[in-house]
């Protein structure tokens, strides 16, 4: 975990005014795309499943880059979390508030048995919380367990983690 932290604080991209004015956005591409820091990543975030997954759920689009792999090491199987519209019916959503307007995440309501299942949410940022929080309230809705949710960071200061209701693990706050 400690490793995996000091990777992504050295291969992160600070990219300033991004996607706004006054915005300094945490780029991890570079991360993701050396072989050491997207191991140890993905090592650390299998952790905080402590064993006791039996499903990875992965959020789009930067959560897929992340949740095979963690599934992988876990030990379970994914499941993609889609943004509304992607998925064929029927499916299982939840809308939840942005700063302008209105998106949905979405799950399969039937092509697999959510009923019972231990899940592990993983996504690459922390912000809001929003998305994270609308996860977790469609999987419960589904009837799974979220046992927990792991992100590779965590912008500090925009309430993301006292919105949630499950062990949060990040890697790094910044
Ligand atoms: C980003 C990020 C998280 C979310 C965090 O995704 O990957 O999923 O925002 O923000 P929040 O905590 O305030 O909800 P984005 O919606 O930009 O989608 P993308 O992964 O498809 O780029």
């Amino acid at each position: 975990r400690r490793r995996a932290a000091a990777s992504v604080q050295r291969l992160t991209r600070s990219v300033a005014d991004f996607p706004q004015p006054g915005v300094q956005f945490a780029d991890l591409t570079p991360v993701f795309a050396d072989a050491t820091g997207l191991r140890e990543v993905i090592d650390a975030l299998a952790a905080a499943a402590h064993g006791r997954a039996d499903l990875v759920a992965g959020i789009d689009a930067r959560g897929f880059l992340l949740g095979s792999g963690v599934a992988l090491a876990a030990g379970t199987g994914v499941l993609a979390v889609r943004k509304q519209g992607k998925l064929p019916p029927p499916v299982l959503s939840q809308t939840y508030q942005l700063e302008y307007g209105k998106a949905g995440l979405e799950v399969p309501a039937d092509a697999i048995a959510l009923e019972g299942r231990r899940v592990l949410v993983v996504d690459d940022v922390l912000a809001t919380g929003g998305t994270v929080c609308a996860t977790v309230d469609l999987l419960t809705r589904a009837g799974a367990e979220v046992i927990g949710v792991a992100v590779v960071m965590e912008l500090e200061g925009l309430g993301g983690r006292d919105r949630l209701t499950v062990p949060l693990t990040s890697l790094v706050a910044v």
